[in-house]
């Protein structure tokens, strides 16, 4: 088969069959494919082969109809594709030889001028590099959509007198009350940095590595200035051997899903911890909560604990890849292909939680009385009282040491804090009412603190932000295929 003379009808074999005498064992068939997972990048191929035979074009390489075919041809098998009527054969190692052999066979032997001047190495990172493009755009507009429901949470916690508050913990201990809001929105600012990162990862993609061809460059008159920007590129590359075995892009996009995976594993243990009995700060919606199938009182976070688990499987995807790529000498090596799979399995991965996570979080019942209660113990309200002092001059060591000794004379079998502290001669009866539930809470008044009037400055600054990265996505989104 493989050593059969090219023809249009598809039965030439592989594309690289002339210097071979027979044809590849079924074992290296199966291990070497890759089109098994490689068909999504089949449009971004498309559009890459399409601005690389327009720059055959320009070089005067193809002759306009012959152009017009290679163009036809290639339109015409992504509507085959987008059909869902490509059908692939047995030669077809991955989907750039695919889109060729099956181009050839629609267009006849012009097809054969398609891969002029290009080798798969620079044709697989040039799609591989426009699939992330929008799909990282993609990406970064479903954690705006889940950073927009922990906005919208946060407002319906308020900052007013009614705000909800709960126990600021460190250490997994009580520390200081904070507003809801507040807490809601430290997740919120956590995956706005992820989209910051995947805008700034995108601008290291956005580089065409189309003319670099198998490692070193043409003597054919290419254009890759061209090509990369008739592609939607923002700039070419600048060294073929670079440009042919860079993966950078891709352990980089594996790195900013791995951190994301990471800020939602975190959301997830949070719901986790919440939704126990023993917290009891929140309740799960039925349609995102699962039953037990013995235990028929059951109600499972299911989702927020898959969302922890799976960051897992993120982490390594990237830890793989990196080891993939440690000692790899320049410049391509078919140890490349193996980028696909695990940056495939962490963008799938990652947007699933995503969406799931937002459904959770949309229609989580969160139990501020709960919350109000667990915060409403008098030793919170101890660093207000050491500030007191300290506001009125004595050294904070001092105050930290007044105020610990009436804590521990309390816990000791003592009196309550309150009337401890009233009958204190460091303190007057002003203090007295910081004991009030949330009242603490509402004393935060530095900037990016956790009282009513930072947060409510800190909503009005996310909301700026969202905007902004909204735009940014669009923008990257509207160049996109
Ligand atoms: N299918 C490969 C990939 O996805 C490209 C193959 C390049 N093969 C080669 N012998 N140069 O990376």
């Amino acid at each position: 088969m493989s050593d059969a003379p090219a023809d249009a009808a598809g039965s030439r074999g592989q594309l690289w069959h002339g210097r071979f005498e027979v044809a590849p064992a079924a074992e290296l068939v199966a291990f070497t494919e890759s089109l098994s997972y490689d068909q999504r990048l089949l449009v971004d191929d498309v559009a890459c082969s399409k601005a690389h035979v327009r720059g055959l074009h320009r070089g005067g390489l193809l002759t306009a109809d012959e152009l017009g075919a290679l163009l036809g041809g290639l339109d015409a098998v992504e509507m085959e594709f987008r059909a869902g009527d490509l059908a692939f054969v047995e030669s077809d190692e991955d989907v750039h030889t695919a889109i060729e052999r099956r181009v050839t066979e629609l267009v006849g032997p012009v097809g054969g001028k398609l891969h002029t001047g290009r080798s798969r190495n620079d044709q697989v990172a040039t799609a591989f590099r426009h699939y992330l493009k929008r799909a990282l755009a993609d990406v970064a507009g479903r954690v705006l959509d889940l950073v927009d429901v922990l906005a919208a949470r946060a407002d319906q916690a308020g900052t007013g007198d009614d705000a909800a508050f709960l126990p600021g913990f460190t250490h997994l201990q009580q520390a200081q009350p904070v507003l809801l809001a507040h807490h809601l929105m430290a997740h919120a600012w956590a995956l706005l940095r992820d989209v910051d990162r995947i805008g700034d990862c995108l601008g290291r993609i956005d580089v065409s590595p189309l003319g670099a061809g198998a490692l070193a460059g043409s003597s054919l008159p290419l254009d890759p200035d061209g090509t990369a920007a008739d592609a939607g590129f923002a700039a070419r590359f600048e060294n073929s051997l670079d440009a042919t075995s860079d993966r950078d892009f891709a352990a980089e996009t594996l790195f900013v899903l791995s951190l994301c995976a990471v800020h939602l594993s975190r959301m997830g243990e949070e719901v986790v911890l919440w939704t126990t009995e023993e917290f009891g700060f929140a309740r799960l919606d039925d349609q995102y909560a699962t039953g037990s199938s013995m235990l028929p009182q059951k109600k499972n976070p299911d989702i927020a604990e898959l969302a922890r688990g799976k960051a897992g499987r993120v982490i390594g995807d990237l830890a793989g890849f990196l080891a993939t790529l440690k000692s790899l000498p320049l410049a391509y090596n078919r140890d490349l292909q193996e980028d696909k799979e695990p940056v495939f399995d962490a963008l799938d991965t990652v947007r699933l939680a995503l969406g799931a996570m937002a459904g959770l979080y949309r229609t989580l019942e969160l139990r501020t009385d709960r919350m109000a209660q667990a915060a409403s113990s008098p030793y919170a309200v101890a660093t207000d009282l050491a500030e007191h002092l300290v506001a009125q001059g004595m050294p904070f060591r001092e105050a930290h040491g007044v105020v610990g000794a009436l804590v521990r004379e309390s816990l000791d079998g003592g009196a309550p804090l309150p009337e401890l502290v009233a009958a204190s001669d460091h303190f007057g009866p002003e203090v007295q009412e910081w004991f009030v539930p949330g009242a603490s809470a509402r004393r935060r008044t530095t900037p990016g603190g956790a009282g009513p009037g930072p947060v409510t400055a800190q909503r009005a600054r996310l909301a700026e932000q969202v905007t902004a990265a909204r735009a940014a996505v669009a923008a990257r989104l509207a160049v996109a295929p």
